[in-house]
């Protein structure tokens, strides 16, 4: 089943073969002018020009052949050759109903289902999660639910940060401390938890920049830890999962959730093995020490400098990681794309790793690819910090969102009757969606401000309007039921049941946008502008009090649909609407 833009495209790509012209100038759009028409073709204007021929007279032809197509009302020529088309009610019901039948509320799947790994999210060890993760959770999460319901098999992963310098840097400030204090490694290790770390980690690597002796010392503990030493791994151990407890702890309250738990040390297995090879391939040199593999090429705008692979001390670095793994990946997921939700400033690092993995012949070319995104900036533009200058930590955040959301919640009179339980959670979906849809509306690559009393707000392109259109949609729902109505097959009447069936039908395309532009703001949009074509529905079309028995059962239908994708769409980007408010 497809979408009306796509059937209608076909249709015309038809019309357009049957001239001798070529089927690609048929494409169908959503019409810029929906007082006018409903769809549009500008094909004529271009295929024309390329046939140096006149464009009306070409769009004439296509119309004449397109003029008997029975889901037609009309269709016309405007300007100096655009195609208008406009539908019959008949054919926007079939198409609203088959909807409303569909489990998958009008969305396609792709014809080539592929392996895809999306890594995402990459929090560290002792380092609590700040806004910068935040931006890569939330866009991640979406990214993963959207590649899922396309149809693609799909692994998100969270890639954590767990074998670098901070590793050695973190070893040695808790032998110093013991030493200081006369106690064993293990009886400081009891002592610390994730807060403790997170102070432990900043004081440690802003001493590493006055205290060069104190930094090498610390390089040959990461060395050591790599090199595979039992008691240096032991340490690693406890470290690593202390983190990864209070870690997973916000990514639950964020609704976030990996399918692999991996992190850069479960690639350190394939390097021994991956520096042989890039040896054997000629790709590695000597340099300084260290070991690097060259990436430049020719025509590049600026120099990229080498990858190093092999730091001086022998321990390997983050972009050593990043190629093992993708060595890591193809042996156990084999996947056909990977992609990588990383901060926007980190691309030299990606275009480094990808070249030196397509060098190496270890993924094919165009199969790596970064997914940047822009900063979760303060009132002043700078990337968002806390009052006191630090960075902000997610579980406060989350924090900070819940209290705004359940202060919202009161001012506008809503959730006051349910049990405070029920508040809470209903607070925590506000919270979230206020968080994740603030972010997830803005294309990925571009910068924001954080502004949670907006982010908060019941009115304007928020969140918490969408849950409280779905709740509404509910509640009306759930009233028709009480009084014993049911609904039944779509009929279109009116011009604001025409526009929510055109809009229900426009999921497909942002579903779709969102898929290739790997930008989930397509869907954001949708999500908007459908409950907007129901507020316009439910304000000029009574349903309960309809004038009659079967448009009312027709405009429940019509409002179950809308509910069916509006939640599916919020689920895409990670967000769940509660049952009432
Ligand atoms: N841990 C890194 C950071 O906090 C992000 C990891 C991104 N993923 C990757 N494969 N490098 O900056």
């Amino acid at each position: 089943m497809s979408d009306l833009k796509q059937a209608l495209g076909e249709a015309a790509s038809a019309a357009f073969a049957a001239e001798g012209v070529d089927a690609a100038f048929g494409r169908v759009t959503a019409s810029d002018r929906p007082d006018l028409a409903d769809f549009q073709c500008n094909g004529a204007l271009a295929a024309a020009k390329a046939m140096r021929a006149n464009p009306r007279e070409l769009a004439a032809k296509v119309v004449d052949r397109l003029k008997g197509d029975a889901r037609l009302a009309s269709i016309e020529i405007a300007g100096p050759g655009f195609i208008n088309f406009k539908l019959t009610d008949a054919a926007l019901a079939g198409r609203a109903q088959a909807i409303a039948d569909d489990a998958r509320v009008g969305a396609e799947t792709v014809a080539e289902p592929r392996r895809v790994v999306i890594d995402y999210g990459g929090p560290n060890v002792a380092k609590p999660m700040h806004v910068g993760h935040l931006r890569a959770s939330i866009i991640g999460e979406a990214l993963k639910r959207i590649f899922r319901f396309r149809g693609d098999t799909v692994w998100g992963d969270a890639h954590f940060g767990d074998w670098g310098f901070q590793m050695g840097l973190l070893i040695a400030v808790i032998e110093e401390e013991a030493a200081s204090k006369g106690v064993s490694v293990d009886q400081v290790l009891e002592t610390i938890d994730l807060d403790r770390l997170s102070e432990i980690y900043p004081a440690a690597s802003a001493r590493v920049k006055e205290d060069p002796a104190f930094r090498d010392l610390a390089r040959q503990k990461t060395a050591k830890l790599q090199s595979g030493d039992e008691g240096y791994r032991a340490v690693w151990k406890r470290l690593h999962d202390i983190s990864m407890v209070a870690l997973t702890r916000d990514f639950d309250a964020l609704g976030v959730h990996f399918d692999l738990w991996k992190g850069e040390s479960d690639a350190d297995p394939f390097i021994p093995a991956m520096v042989e090879d890039l040896k054997a391939k000629g790709l590695l040199e000597p340099d300084q020490g260290a070991m690097i593999v060259r990436v430049a090429r020719e025509g590049d705008k600026r120099e990229l400098p080498p990858l190093l692979v092999v730091s001086s001390e022998g321990s390997s670095m983050y972009g050593t990681t990043d190629v093992a793994t993708i060595v890591e990946r193809r042996q156990e997921q084999d996947p056909q794309l990977i992609l990588y939700v990383v901060d926007a400033r980190q691309s030299d690092h990606f275009e480094q790793v990808f070249r030196v993995a397509y060098l190496a012949g270890y993924a094919p070319e165009g199969s790596l690819e970064h997914l940047g995104f822009g900063t979760m900036n303060g009132p002043d533009g700078k990337p968002f910090k806390t009052r006191a200058g630090g960075v902000l930590k997610l579980g406060d955040l989350i924090e900070m969102a819940r209290d705004k959301a359940r202060a919202r919640l009161r001012e506008a009179d809503l959730g006051s009757e349910l049990p405070a339980e029920e508040f809470e959670a209903t607070a925590h979906k506000v919270a979230v969606a206020a968080l994740k849809f603030a972010d997830l509306s803005n294309f990925r690559g571009t910068s924001y401000i954080f502004d949670l009393d907006r982010f908060t707000s019941f009115e304007g392109k928020t969140g918490p309007y969408l849950l409280y259109q779905a709740v509404r949609i509910k509640s009306l729902l759930r009233k028709a039921r009480d009084e014993g109505h049911a609904s039944g097959p779509i009929r279109i009447a009116e011009p604001a049941e025409r526009d929510l069936a055109l809009t229900l039908d426009a999921f497909e395309t942002a579903l779709e946008d969102a898929y290739d532009k790997r930008a989930p703001n397509y869907i954001a949009e949708h999500a908007y502008r459908l409950s907007q074509s129901f507020s316009k529905f439910y304000a000029a079309c009574p349903v309960l009090a309809a004038p009659d028995g079967e448009t009312r059962a027709s405009r429940l239908r019509l409002a179950e649909a809308t509910l069916a994708q509006l939640e599916q769409a919020l689920q895409l980007l990670g967000i769940e609407t509660p049952e009432r408010m």
